[in-house]
């Protein structure tokens, strides 16, 4: 089967662990030549050998997407090492929960808004013009279950997550007609260190398992087929979609 990503420099962030490893490893797989883009180095350094192992093109980038200059530094890098820019997976996040909206310490508001939504915006702002140099491109913003419903305990995530949808429907209007597709990724609990570090609290992998119709949470995997799917060519008139990838969690 042809490779649908041959030759294509792709940048995934948050790509040491979970959903964005897997989709490194997914594009890799394909023929991408993957930016691995972590702010940990260890375990992003572990990735790009794996895919580089596994017959791919791989280097690691180390970067905290809440500031700008990384990210500009990060699609600098990317840009030197393949040519270029055709695809980015902005998906580093993180998750605090537990506290009711009055209960939430500034700091940890201001620290989840820094990540999971200015670094996403921060990367595009890097990542859209590179594109626009060459014809074209396709970003996917990792959202979540969270930026459709809300949850109680988990305020900033929440807010931080619909402000994603945000972004992603604003500027796929703006770059849609110059040839940028962007979309936004929503999973559902998927099996990654952030949802298992959850789920040493007792009762909560019970819970979060009910939430799920599907009976199940998702393999990275799962999620990693639904990003390359979104920045081929077979999805070529969307833009501006939030794609639910939730064992119909969000459906009741
Ligand atoms: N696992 C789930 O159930 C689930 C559900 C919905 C959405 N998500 C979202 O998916 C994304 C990936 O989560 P995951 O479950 O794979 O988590 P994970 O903790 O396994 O991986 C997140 C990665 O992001 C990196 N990271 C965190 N902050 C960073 C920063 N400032 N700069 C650069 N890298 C940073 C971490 O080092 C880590 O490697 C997140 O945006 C998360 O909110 C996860």
């Amino acid at each position: 089967m042809a490779k649908r990503f041959e030759g294509k420099s792709i940048l995934v962030t948050g790509a040491a662990s979970g959903i964005g490893r897997a989709t490194a490893l997914a594009f890799g797989a394909e023929g991408g030549r993957v930016t691995v883009v972590d702010r940990s180095d260890k375990d992003g350094e572990a990735t790009a050998k794996a895919i580089r192992d596994a017959g791919g093109a791989a280097i690691f980038f180390k970067a905290d997407v809440s500031k700008a200059a990384d990210c500009r530094a990060m699609v600098a890098a990317a840009v030197a090492a393949h040519g270029g820019l055709q695809c980015a997976f902005n998906n580093a996040g993180i998750e605090r929960h537990g506290y009711l909206t009055a209960d939430i310490e500034e700091s940890s508001w201001n620290e989840v808004i820094a990540v999971n939504l200015n670094g996403v915006f921060l990367s595009m702002k890097y990542e859209i013009p590179e594109m626009l140099k060459h014809g074209g491109g396709a970003i996917v913003n990792t959202a979540s279950v969270g930026g459709i419903v809300g949850n109680p305990g988990l305020g900033a995530y929440c807010a931080a997550k619909h402000g994603v949808i945000g972004i992603t429907k604003v500027a796929a209007l703006e770059y849609v007609a110059q040839g940028v597709r962007i979309n936004a990724l929503c999973p559902g609990g998927t099996a990654t260190p952030m949802l298992k570090n959850w789920f040493q609290e007792p009762g909560v992998e019970e819970h979060v398992k009910a939430l799920h119709p599907i009976g199940r949470w998702a393999d990275p995997s799962e999620q990693a087929k639904a990003v390359l799917f979104l920045c081929s060519d077979d999805a070529s008139y969307m833009a501006g979609h939030s794609l639910i990838v939730d064992g119909a969690m969000t459906a009741q």
